[in-house]
């Protein structure tokens, strides 16, 4: 670890910590005053070197996705921050939008004039009005200070930013869709390529960053690629945050270099709830792979989760300790996958439907003797057969907690889960 970090959640405890005001106290708004004397190719190369891989969960070298735009044609080319933050675990944008919007705001400026966009777009969860409004009041504070609008810091530049509300749903989260929404159609998923880079917004080229990624912008650039890129592992380079939910002393955001472990994470949240024993977690949210008490000390980066059978995904740490029903658990987040399926493709559509209903049964100790088998044969008739990641999304935590706690869902055949599970004693998040 450096002495400089944590970074993006340094000063969330001090008073007022979303004012222009307070961020300005913590080398606010430096940074861009330094890109705008840079030229805009040397951002680009600055992003590149410095190792930065997308924070939303895919992971793509955010400075290779700048790169993609093709040359200037005189049209309008867009950055849009992807701030629909709505995976289940994932708790670290709206937290970092709430206590520090600056740090996007800035980022979005240096971003903008990198890649020539005179008119930037963030787009916000619906649900999330307190995000919303808090942004907006953000992005006044910095029009009235001339981080944004004509002529920033005198440098010839302009910049818009608006900020728009989606009507709440999980697929305005995948970027395609999140473009067909903020131009007004229902959010489907688009067909890719072509990519966003090359026809995204009202088919312009336009970058899609999440918020994270772009909140990082600023102190790489004050503190240098090299820096950033020297913390981490050979190929997740730089920090991230990593949200800590449910069975922990004190769940929260912990900021930390990629390649820490849960076990140095949970020491850091206090440890497991006192008299209690790990059982289950997920690394980056629901849509990755469940691990139990064997992954204590898996480094969390891209390449060891992956080898280890699961995915970083958005550093969604979500613990359940051993009084927790983990087909329970599971068929919460397949409730959660059918109703925000979008409908557009058959096996995503149909398919999160019979799980819904095969889990729905073996939680309630309903289950059949087929049903097991039923759950995997329609989770492998969706992987990688959906025309977008949710589909494959839905399946995995079902199919590595039946690899890992089969038992459990024999048990659903003929004991619900209360029996197994007494909800005095089982606390689920
Ligand atoms: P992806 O791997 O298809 O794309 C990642 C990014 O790289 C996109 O911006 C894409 O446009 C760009 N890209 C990839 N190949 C490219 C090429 N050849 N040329 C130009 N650009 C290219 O992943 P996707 O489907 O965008 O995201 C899936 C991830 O989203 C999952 O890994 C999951 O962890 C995460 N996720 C995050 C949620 C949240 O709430 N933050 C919710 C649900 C999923
Ligand atoms: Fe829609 Fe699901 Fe198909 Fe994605 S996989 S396009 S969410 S139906």
């Amino acid at each position: 670890m450096t002495d400089l970090m944590p970074v993006l959640t340094k000063f969330w405890d001090a008073p007022e910590s979303w004012t222009l005001a307070t961020y300005e106290q913590h080398e606010g708004y430096q940074a861009l005053t330094k890109a705008l004397a840079m030229k805009a190719e040397d951002l680009v190369q600055m992003a590149k070197d410095s190792g930065l891989r997308g924070r939303g969960g895919a992971g793509f070298p955010t400075g290779m996705k700048w790169g993609f735009l093709p040359k200037p044609d005189g049209g309008p080319r867009y950055l849009v921050v992807n701030a629909d933050e709505s995976e289940p675990g994932t708790c670290k944008d709206i937290p970092l939008m709430m206590a520090a919007p600056q740090f996007l705001i800035e980022g979005v400026a240096i971003t903008s004039y990198a890649i020539g966009c005179n008119h930037a777009f963030i787009y916000v969860r619906g649900e999330v009005l307190h995000v919303y409004r808090r942004l907006l009041r953000a992005v006044e504070e910095a029009y009235a200070a001339g981080h944004l609008g004509k002529n920033i810091h005198g440098s010839g530049f302009d910049l818009d930013v608006t900020v728009h509300a989606g009507a709440g749903a999980y697929i305005c989260g995948e970027e395609t869709a999140l473009l067909d929404s903020l131009e007004g159609r229902r959010g489907q998923p688009r067909l890719k390529p072509p990519f966003p880079a090359v026809a995204g917004l009202y088919a312009r080229p336009t970058v899609v960053n999440n918020v994270e990624s772009i909140a990082s912008i600023p102190p790489i650039l004050l503190h240098g690629a090299d820096w950033f890129s020297g913390m981490g592992t050979e190929k997740s380079q730089g920090f991230g945050i990593f949200s800590l939910s449910g069975h922990v002393t004190r769940p929260g955001q912990y900021e930390a270099p990629l390649g820490i472990t849960l076990r140095e994470l949970v020491d850091m949240a206090g440890g497991i709830r006192e008299g209690h024993r790990l059982k289950f977690w997920t690394p980056g949210g629901s849509s990755t792979p469940i691990f139990t008490d064997e992954h204590w000390d898996v480094p969390l980066d891209f390449e060891s989760v992956a080898a280890a059978g699961s995915m970083l995904g958005t550093r969604a740490l979500q613990i359940f300790d051993e009084t927790v029903s983990v087909v329970r658990a599971v068929s919460r987040w397949t409730d959660f996958y059918a109703h925000e399926s979008c409908g557009k493709c058959t096996p995503c559509r149909e398919g999160t439907f019979w799980l819904k209903q095969i889990m729905t049964r073996l939680e309630h100790g309903q289950g059949t003797q087929d049903d097991i088998d039923k759950l995997v044969d329609v989770c492998d008739n969706i992987l990688g057969r959906s025309f977008c990641a949710l589909g494959d999304g839905a399946t995995s935590p079902i199919t590595s907690a039946v690899k890992y706690f089969r038992s459990e869902f024999e048990a659903g055949m003929t004991q619900p889960w209360w029996e197994l599970f007494p909800p005095e004693k089982s606390v689920l998040y």
